[in-house]
């Protein structure tokens, strides 16, 4: 059984991607979620609607012990499963001017998309390098390549982890194993719902928010086989913004 494992799978972006590659894939679709069991089995009912097969796996992408526990133990009950796909989608923001910034909103935004990053991938890649294939995908931002103000944290996170795609794509490359990052604009999900959507438009050349299903559709391409030359990149999807 192959499969492709989508972190944050439950809602968003991370919910169209599953959906996109349960029509697009041959895979069983991983569905991870942190706490919106509901919202996770709306993916997985939908997963299986385009025919596909799937199944959700509940951890917190930033803590170590539980997603090593967790994803264990699938691994024993499904001891033939190979994870091909990663896409490392989780993530979260605390937005604040700097000055006033806590370590706690410091520290859980890095740990979401930072050390969920490490966390989720370190446990596959061994196997994936012994596997000679692999797909990684991970999800930064338009904050993480040019820097948003207002979002000190988020931006260190996902520049970090588009530093991390970069010596990763080169350490495993010879694996055919492909390393890249998407880096959305504004995408039209629960996380951008209490952005003044009329006033961020105007940064917009293509003058409206980005909908779900067309960050998945590039996400879709990058983990299929036609994608298998592409490695190390960071691709801005942003309606223009430039980045
Ligand atoms: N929307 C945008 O405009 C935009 C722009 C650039 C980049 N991005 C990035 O795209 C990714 C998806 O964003 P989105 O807009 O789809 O966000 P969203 O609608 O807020 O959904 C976030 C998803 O991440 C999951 N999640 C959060 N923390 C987690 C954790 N510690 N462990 C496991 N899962 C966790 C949530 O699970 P629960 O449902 O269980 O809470 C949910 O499925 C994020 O990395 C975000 O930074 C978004």
């Amino acid at each position: 059984m192959k499969c492709a494992l989508v972190t944050g799978g439950s809602r968003g972006i991370g919910s169209a991607i599953c959906q996109k590659l349960a029509e697009d894939s041959q895979y069983h679709i991983l569905i991870n979620y942190q706490a919106n069991k509901e919202a996770a089995e709306k993916t997985l009912e939908e997963v299986i609607k385009r025919g596909a097969t799937g199944e959700i796996i509940q951890f917190n992408v930033s803590d170590f012990d539980e997603v090593k526990n967790k994803l264990t133990q699938w691994q024993d009950v499904n001891p033939e499963a190979i994870v091909e796909v990663i896409v490392n989608n989780a993530g979260i923001t605390k937005d604040g001017l700097f000055m006033w910034m806590s370590p706690e909103d410091w520290t859980s935004v890095v740990n979401t998309s930072l050390n969920g990053f490490f966390n989720v991938t370190n446990f596959f890649i061994q196997k994936m390098l012994r596997n000679k294939y692999g797909r990684i995908v991970n999800m930064v931002s338009v904050s993480g390549v040019k820097g948003t103000p207002g979002q000190t944290n988020y931006s260190a996170a996902k520049g970090a982890v588009v530093a991390a795609t970069k010596a990763l794509a080169q350490e495993v490359a010879k694996r055919n194993i492909t390393v890249n990052a998407v880096a959305p604009g504004f995408i039209r999900t629960d996380m951008t719902s209490q952005l003044d959507e009329k006033e961020l438009i105007k940064l917009v050349p293509v003058n409206r928010f980005g909908e779900a299903e067309e960050v998945a559709d590039l996400v879709s391409f990058l983990v299929s086989k036609k994608a298998s030359y592409i490695t190390g990149e960071i691709i801005n999807i942003n309606g223009g913004i430039y980045s």
